[in-house]
């Protein structure tokens, strides 16, 4: 097999409190098991992947996947401001020890949207202290863990909060015009979500709770950049050879007629603000999954005929290539892609997905764009977050009542590019 074959990282991505089951300490788990929550279901056992990962890492390796994107799980490490958990870090001892032994490289995420539970106590995302914490808890795996870690992203979709403050504002302004249906739900959504914050975090103002997926100001933005450089800056001071980088939510953006000027506003905001950040990181971690087309007044409906996800987006894998492409422009260190994927019942449709999106990735690595890796999301059909467990991403199907993995003819297909797609390569 040549170097390129078997260096490129060919896997897929999970998240914590999406798989792992019983994430008690966390603010996701409090806000779910709030009277008043907004979300459709609490996430209880999850995929029982605490438990099961070795199952799951099994299936991922013998399809002939050789990376594995999971999340070490801040609430669990540090359950309590003042309390480290030793238990919970011979855990992700034993998950990262599993992982080599398979000959599946570990991509560890440090924070995938849950934090502890004490965090919003002490102001959450908004609050500048929030680097200080966050880079103490990534500095301790570090020291724990460090020897068993080659990839390391430090925050998740650190965009993802504009990303919310944005749509929010937009079905805000839409109240008076075609989309009151939108807007009202929206606010009263915005309406329970507060109860359910007073429910989850009593003594907290609703107003004051600043998870991870709150709306977020420009404050609470910066908050989250210095959380990543300070957390970068601490794990590089222990193990300076670690390649470690961040997470950005990118979509294809493409601008309509007229529609140009806000296109480049779009992409400043989603993508280039975010350089001088991570100007010092050694890797930058792309995760798309459709396109966004921009007309003058902003974001345009998927166009007539198109064909949606479970999520209610367009079904559009070229999108891959074109952001990675749009992303090589301005960055020239290597790119990870850490998410790509779709919802959907039909497993026909990830597949041809997966050769699509996969063709975008080929051809951006034959133009000499230094792509290290393909995570797909995900390994397992998972928690998607306020929607529950209906939407289905996984490259295996978990089933609800007994939790036995039943793993899909994409996760057999995705294994199968290991050989067949990347040998090719120009750089070989
Ligand atoms: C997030 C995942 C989520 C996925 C699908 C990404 O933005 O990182 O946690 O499940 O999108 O919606």
């Amino acid at each position: 097999m040549s170097r390129l074959a078997k260096e490129f990282l060919l896997g897929a991505a999970t998240a914590a409190h999406q798989v792992e089951g019983n994430n008690r300490f966390s603010d996701f788990w409090a806000l779910e098991m709030a009277p008043h929550s907004i979300f459709k279901e609490p996430s209880g056992v999850a995929a029982d992947h605490l438990n099961r990962y070795k199952v799951d890492i099994d299936l991922l390796a013998s399809a002939g996947l050789n990376a594995y994107r999971f999340t070490i799980e801040w609430a669990r490490i540090q359950p309590e401001k003042e309390s480290i958990d030793a238990q919970a870090i011979h855990h992700y001892k034993q998950v990262l020890e599993y992982c080599i032994s398979k000959d599946v490289t570990p991509v560890v995420t440090m924070h995938h949207f849950s934090s502890p539970r004490w965090l919003i106590y002490e102001g959450g995302w908004e609050s500048p202290e929030v680097a200080g914490f966050f880079a103490d808890y990534c500095a301790l795996v570090v020291k724990e863990l460090g020897h068993l870690m080659g990839y390391v992203c430090t925050i998740n979709e650190v965009n993802i909060g504009l990303q919310i403050q944005k749509m929010i504002s937009r079905a805000m302004r839409q109240r008076t015009g075609l989309q009151v249906g939108l807007a009202d739900t929206m606010s009263e959504s915005l309406q329970l979500q507060q109860q359910g914050m007073l429910d989850a975090f009593p003594g907290v103002k609703p107003e004051a709770v600043y998870h991870f997926l709150s709306g977020r100001s420009d404050q609470g933005n910066a908050a989250i950049m210095l959380a990543h450089e300070e957390a970068r800056n601490a794990m590089k001071a222990i193990r300076p050879e670690l390649m470690v980088g961040l997470t950005l939510s990118l979509h294809d953006i493409q601008p309509q007629d007229g529609g140009e000027a806000q296109a480049r506003q779009e992409w400043h905001d989603e993508f280039l603000r975010y350089l001088p950040h991570i100007e010092q990181d050694d890797f930058l971690g792309v995760q798309n999954y459709t396109r966004s087309m921009i007309g003058p007044s902003g974001l345009l409906p998927a166009p007539a005929g198109s064909v949606l996800t479970q999520m209610g987006y367009e079904e559009y894998p070229q999108a891959l290539g074109h952001v990675v492409r749009a992303v090589a422009q301005a960055w020239k260190k290597p790119i990870l892609i850490t998410e790509n994927g779709l919802a959907t019942d039909d497993d026909d449709r990830r597949v041809a997905f997966i050769h699509q999106a996969l063709a975008g990735v080929q051809s951006c690595i034959e133009d000499g764009i230094d792509v290290r890796g393909y995570l797909h999301w995900s390994l397992l059909d998972n928690f998607e977050w306020m929607l529950g467990f209906e939407k289905t991403f996984g490259l295996v199907a978990v089933d609800r009542d007994t939790l036995v993995r039943r793993p899909k003819n994409s996760l057999r297909i995705l294994g199968s590019y290991r050989d067949r797609l990347f040998l090719k390569s120009p750089n070989c």
